[in-house]
């Protein structure tokens, strides 16, 4: 995003602050690490006031507050404390994967928005609950993709919805790194759920789906395996917890005759899975390969096409967002709850990728390819 198109949007907050006359008031659910992210944004804007705060650590939320210097605030032991005590305009999900459901759940039954991190939730029935709980409340989640805000991964969309690769038949896509495992709560199935496919690879699923306008997933045959992260030479003494996913790969069906080629990798013996690669009918999109879906780019991306009977390669210069990309999620919850307007990254798009992570878990687990089955919400 343009300087100028982001000073264009703090002038319209400070518009709106002096009409509304009345700041947010914001609950946090979750003080662990990606609060910090949360909370470094709402510090910053001005129609932003931080009200509560719950973590099920006692004490936890009391010393993060005190970290971050915000004062005032009250603190609870669990989100449902917090949300039948407070009156609150919005709240940051930020709990583990296996506590998402339940909190927003909660949340929209009292009529409260919420922007929650990302993945959306660990199985599919989970995504279903909170889409249906969305719908009944009238009230809005936005899912926590700040890459979506990055000018380059724009840029990806922009160039499908030219035409200027033609009818897209098959992607390859995904990521990992050679050695990246995380810790905390990320590798164990009570609180992660999912590993590297619920980190980092809900990431790289909604880069290609969201360029291509999130058509339905039909079938997946789904691969899963844990080497890595349960053999102490890789991964110390977390291997004896470690309980989830370290790489996953995946052949899925998309609506729209697309096929899906995808894996993602917290650790191999390999430096990169692959470039993402869009073909279409009339071209082709590399998009070089990251470490981590977390929104930065480091190399440009090529389009490959026919130009005058010739075979060219158009070099996409690398674009600047000019701010952060945690801040714009967050401004984005918090101008769509002052606004009414719709959710800035929908449930009902990351239904369709929390689909696919479910579907490829239930087909490694059968070992055999199957249909998934979304319902209408
Ligand atoms: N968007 C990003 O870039 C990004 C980066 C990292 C993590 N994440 C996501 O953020 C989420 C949290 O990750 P983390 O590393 O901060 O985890 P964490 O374990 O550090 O923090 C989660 C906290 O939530 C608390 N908690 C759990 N259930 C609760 C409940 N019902 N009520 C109140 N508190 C509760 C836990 O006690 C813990 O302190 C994960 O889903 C992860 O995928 C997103």
């Amino acid at each position: 995003m343009s300087d100028a198109v982001l000073s264009q949007f703090k002038q319209t907050v400070v518009e709106e602050k002096k009409e509304a006359g009345k700041k947010l008031k914001i609950g946090i659910i979750g003080t662990g690490w990606i609060a910090e992210s949360h909370i470094q944004s709402y510090k910053q804007m001005e129609d932003v006031e931080i009200v509560a705060a719950a973590d099920l650590i006692p004490g936890k939320a009391e010393k993060f507050m005190q970290r971050f210097g915000v004062e005032g605030v009250r603190f609870y032991p669990s989100h449902k404390e917090m949300i039948d005590n407070e009156e609150l305009d919005g709240v940051s999900v930020c709990t583990y994967n296996t506590q998402h459901a339940a909190p927003t759940i909660y949340a929209l039954e009292h009529g409260i928005p919420v922007l929650l991190e990302k993945p959306v939730s660990v199985t599919l029935e989970e995504a279903e609950a909170v889409c249906r709980a969305e719908k009944a409340s009238g009230k809005f989640v936005s899912v926590g993709f700040q890459p979506r805000f990055d000018a380059n991964m724009q840029m990806i969309k922009k160039i499908v919805d030219s035409g200027v690769l033609g009818k897209i038949y098959y992607i390859q896509t995904g990521g990992g790194r050679r050695r990246g495992i995380p810790g905390s709560t990320f590798i164990e199935k009570s609180t992660g759920g999912i590993g590297a496919l619920g980190d980092i690879g809900c990431y790289s699923l909604d880069m290609v789906l969201n360029a291509i306008g999130y058509p339905k997933p039909l079938t997946v045959s789904g691969y899963v395996s844990d080497f890595f992260g349960k053999d102490p030479k890789y991964n110390g003494a977390d291997a004896a917890r470690f309980s989830v996913d370290d790489f996953a790969a995946a052949f899925v069906r998309l609506e729209g005759d697309i096929i899906l080629d995808f894996r993602i990798a917290w650790a191999m013996h390999v430096n990169t899975p692959g470039d993402t690669i869009i073909f279409g009918t009339e071209g082709a999109l590399r998009i070089p390969s990251t470490d981590c879906w977390n929104g930065s780019f480091y190399k440009p991306m090529t389009l490959y096409h026919d130009l005058a009977g010739e075979r060219v390669e158009t070099t996409i210069p690398l674009l600047k967002t000019g701010a952060s990309l945690f801040d714009l999620k967050v401004r984005s919850f918090l101008d769509a709850v002052k606004n009414g307007t719709p959710a800035p990254v929908p449930t009902s798009q990351i239904l369709y990728n929390q689909a696919i992570i479910d579907g490829i878990c239930k087909s490694a687990e059968l070992g055999h390819e199957i249909e998934i089955d979304i319902p209408e919400i």
